[in-house]
């Protein structure tokens, strides 16, 4: 496990841009695994930068998202599919049908999660997850619970998550109360993962994770058990 500890949000943005871009030089047609969220905004800045400074070629790569809302379709401006578009693959050159994000409206979420799965061990599993976390330590969502669940499956979001994720509608009714989410297999066999970070409101989820024991009530304390780890992060 490798803590790089930053002092602002661009540079958490440039470093984990360069990781990512780094993996992509190395193996052109990589799987990358993707987040959604603030956190990631300013890494996707920056991967759109080298590409249009021509330093970067997404034309052979593969993405999977982590997690969609359940009942937003990809044209809903708060879908994750909406904002992987905004972001990241609207201004680069990745095949969008090489571009995977959950279906939250799939008719049945069980068989579905088990096809993603597939799909992706199909591809040779993620060469590069990234993640951010929540304040209560989810990654993707898979929030505190009893058991870690292995496989892509719909969840009901906490309230801390639905409290955290009202910002970005116009009410807090409007905020889904559940999601279709990659579980930890998927995450947990990618050959590298990386975490970020940014804010004192990720402190203690930070400090619980990869400090503390491994427990399915702090989600990303699993990650302590990946061979390959990097957290970058920024949490004044
Ligand atoms: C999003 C996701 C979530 C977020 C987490 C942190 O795809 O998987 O686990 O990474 O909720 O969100 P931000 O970055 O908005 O603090």
């Amino acid at each position: 496990m490798n803590i790089i500890h930053v002092s602002s949000y661009e540079e958490l943005s440039r470093k984990a841009a360069d990781i990512i871009a780094s993996q992509i030089l190395m193996k052109p047609n990589c799987v990358l695994g993707l987040a959604t969220g603030s956190t990631p905004i300013g890494t996707y800045q920056n991967l759109v930068k080298k590409y249009q400074q021509g330093d970067l070629d997404f034309s052979t790569l593969t993405t999977f998202n982590l997690d969609e809302y359940l009942g937003l379709t990809g044209d809903h401006p708060q879908s994750y599919r909406y904002f992987m578009n905004d972001n990241l693959f609207n201004h680069v050159n990745v095949r969008p049908e090489c571009t995977n994000v959950p279906d939250g409206c799939a008719a049945d979420p069980k068989a579905y999660g088990l096809a993603y799965d597939q799909a992706i061990a199909d591809m040779g599993g993620i060469d590069l997850q990234l993640l951010g976390i929540g304040n209560n330590g989810h990654i993707a969502f898979n929030e505190p619970a009893d058991v870690f669940v292995a496989e892509t499956h719909t969840v009901t979001l906490d309230k801390s998550t639905i409290e955290a994720n009202k910002r970005f509608f116009n009410s807090i009714d409007e905020v889904p109360t559940q999601a279709i989410t990659m579980g930890m297999g998927s995450i947990m066999k990618a050959k590298k993962v990386l975490l970020i970070a940014n804010g004192a409101a990720k402190k203690e989820a930070i400090e619980k994770s990869f400090y503390g024991p491994i427990t399915p009530e702090v989600p990303a304390s699993i990650l302590q058990l990946h061979p390959d780890l990097t957290v970058i992060c920024n949490l004044d």
